[in-house]
């Protein structure tokens, strides 16, 4: 007999950044973070989990290719899960052993892998998920979270949908190093993403090597870990609370600057963002002060954020897709540089 479940896990982008590990092998951030899950019909990552006692050995098939899952990472989840699904057949005889027997995964991105399109964030979410599934374990998300974390940082907020925090925790071994949900997607259906892929190649440094050369060689990151996120996490909670999005337009693009600072300030210096990435900046401030003169008031109606890839993602109000979404389309399309784009909605919570 095979024994199989599927799943989906879209995308998180940050709007407050996890940057630095304070225990690579445990996978604990130095800082706590914040992000959008977007709309599972845009940036996912489908997977399937099977097994059956004839299965020959543990694999992971990701967009038709074979996967290395031999790294610590994809085998600390392995190991979590199998130990719960244990559990449940030793108090349950009955049970069939899927715990002993090996694991066949196949995963799907709709997107581009490696891109710094947070494909590993959905990718070890669907994992572990899929796995639950097939295990049955009666894990909540976050305690799904915290399994998942060990394998990629962000993919522990991709268990939920809507505006998710990770917070930092401070136990040795992990346990409150967890995500939790800030607000579901229906708090501020509103909110809109626009995916600018700038370059669609793989990046030069991968976040887990540049975020550990900016821990051992960044002085800014200091200030950024100690006093900038600390306070910005409460902001940033708080704006999202209160719906506020000039105050979230404005947290965003200061923390994904603050990011990208604390990158360049690495020893060697990391760029991720382009002279593409650079002009969609300036896009965003230039829409944002011709509302301002036109409605002769503050407010943002745009927010750029980048993560570790040249690709920007604007946030945008539902409202405001014709002044947004409208006009970087109509600049930036066919232009060269742009290789695509996608739109995207935020997720609502998990069934
Ligand atoms: C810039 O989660 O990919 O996207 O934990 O080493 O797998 P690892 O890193 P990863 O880093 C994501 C970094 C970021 C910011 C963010 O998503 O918060």
């Amino acid at each position: 007999e095979v024994y199989r479940a599927s799943t989906y896990a879209p995308v998180n982008i940050a709007v407050i950044k996890y940057w630095g590990k304070r225990d690579p092998k445990l996978n604990l951030p130095t800082n706590s973070s914040l992000s959008v899950t977007l709309s599972q019909d845009d940036l996912r990552t489908h997977t399937t989990a099977s097994c059956s006692s004839s299965t020959p050995h543990d694999s992971l098939i990701l967009n038709g290719h074979d996967q290395d899952i031999s790294g610590a990472r994809t085998q600390a989840c392995l190991h979590d899960l199998r130990q719960h699904r244990q559990q449940l057949e030793s108090s349950d005889p009955s049970l069939p052993k899927l715990s002993t027997m090996k694991l066949k995964l196949v995963s799907e991105n709709n997107f581009p892998t490696a891109a710094g399109l947070a494909s590993s964030a959905a990718g070890f979410a669907a994992l572990v998920r899929a796995i639950a599934d097939l295990y049955a374990l009666p894990l909540t998300p976050t305690q799904l979270s915290r399994i998942a974390r060990q394998g990629s940082g962000s993919a522990c907020r991709s268990l939920m949908g809507g505006y998710v925090a990770w917070e930092k925790g401070t136990a040795a071994d992990g346990s409150d190093s967890v995500a939790y949900e800030v607000a579901p997607a229906h708090h501020w259906l509103e909110m809109r993403a626009l995916i600018l892929v700038a370059s669609a190649a793989k990046k030069d440094v991968s976040s887990t090597a540049g975020m550990q050369q900016t821990v051992a060689s960044s002085s800014l990151f200091e200030k950024r870990v100690d006093e900038v996120v600390p306070k910005r996490m409460k902001a940033m909670e708080k704006a999202v609370q209160e719906r506020d999005f000039e105050a979230f337009a404005r947290l965003s693009m200061k923390d994904s600057n603050n990011f990208h600072a604390c990158c360049l300030d690495t020893d060697p210096p990391i760029f991720y963002m382009n002279d593409t990435s650079r002009c969609a900046v300036r896009l965003c401030e230039a829409i944002n002060s011709h509302h301002e003169t036109q409605s002769g008031k503050a407010g943002a109606i745009c927010a750029y954020t980048f993560d570790a890839g040249p690709n920007a993602v604007v946030y945008y109000l539902a409202d405001n897709e014709q002044a947004v979404a409208g006009l970087f389309k109509g600049i930036l399309q066919g232009k060269e540089g742009w290789e695509g784009k996608r739109g995207g909605s935020v997720k609502e919570k998990e069934d």
